[in-house]
């Protein structure tokens, strides 16, 4: 497994898979990698020849009040499960040679990033379709993977795929999440012991309301109201949002006619944790 810091390099070694016909999956993260990292990967290697990952802790999609400093690192480890999947290559940049001196281009949506966690995070968006956009031109996959944990980041590299006229295909992966249903992710290691239990509310929250939808409900309001409940039973739960909405544009639905995606974004203490589910009804299949 080749290990690239220069974005030089990682352009040269692409284009020759390229040239001797061969196919690239793309999986980019900023590592401290765990089993929802590894089912993206896992399923990158069946859709291409070879699959190169990119760990890079992106300055430019966090806040200046957020956990850029603090957000968990741990680059042996990752390379060492990228080398134990059968990664080709990983590509691992250096933040002054993504955002050197000078740097003024940044991509920006124009509708999606006004929901969900763009209210409350408002340079996210712009930081990550700014790097995605970057990454893609340096490792010039056919092929990228996104979870759908993130579902308004993968909604968000949808579109811009579309409208910048990429030629890479998006697959997003389902949720992976612990045995006890918590959505795994690299910000769970900030969980105290003691909110460690507490952290599955959110889990509980949305199968309390693919419950009432099961069991005939159809207005949003009121499983949104049902779902604050749950989140709140917890004195340490702030709510961002609970939002039922329409999945292609996240536009917020007052009915649930067929299906709708249910978004949840709490801080559990210091955390700021995410989740979601496509709530379905289930009795009109
Ligand atoms: P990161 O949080 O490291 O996540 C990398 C990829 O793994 C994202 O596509 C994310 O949705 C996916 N992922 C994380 N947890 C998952 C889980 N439990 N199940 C399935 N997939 C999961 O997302 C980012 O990094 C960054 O914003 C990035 C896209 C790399 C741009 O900097």
């Amino acid at each position: 497994m080749k290990v690239i810091a220069e974005m030089d390099e990682m352009v040269r070694f692409s284009e020759k898979l390229r040239c001797e016909g061969q196919t690239i999956a793309f999986v980019p993260t900023m590592g401290f990698l765990h089993e929802g990292h590894l089912a993206l990967m896992a399923d990158g290697q069946k859709k291409a020849d070879h699959l190169v990952v990119s760990i890079f802790v992106n300055p430019a999609q966090f806040g200046p009040n957020e956990d850029f400093s603090t957000y968990p690192r741990a680059m042996d480890q990752d390379l060492e499960k990228c080398r134990n999947i059968g990664a080709t290559a990983v590509f691992t940049p250096a933040a002054e040679d993504m955002y050197p001196a000078g740097h003024e281009t940044y991509v920006v949506l124009e509708k999606l990033p006004f929901h969900l966690c763009g209210l409350s995070r408002p340079v996210f968006f712009k930081g990550v379709a700014t790097v995605v956009t970057k990454l893609f031109n340096i490792v010039r996959p056919h092929v990228a993977l996104f979870g759908e944990k993130d579902f308004q980041q993968l909604a968000v590299i949808r579109q811009l795929v579309q409208d910048l006229c990429f030629d890479i295909e998006i697959t997003g992966v389902p949720i992976v999440r612990e045995p006890d249903g918590l959505a795994m992710s690299s910000r769970n290691k900030y969980l105290t012991p003691k909110q460690r239990p507490h952290a599955l509310l959110l889990h509980r929250s949305l199968a309390a309301a693919q419950k009432m939808v099961t069991d005939g409900e159809t207005d949003a309001s009121r499983i949104v109201a049902l779902a604050r409940d749950v989140l709140t039973s917890c004195p340490d739960i702030r709510v961002d949002y609970v939002s039922i909405c329409d999945p292609g544009t996240l536009d917020e639905v007052a009915v649930i006619e067929d299906a709708a995606l249910m978004a949840i974004a709490v801080w559990l203490g210091k955390t700021r944790l995410i989740d979601n589910q496509m709530l379905v009804q289930t009795n009109r299949m």
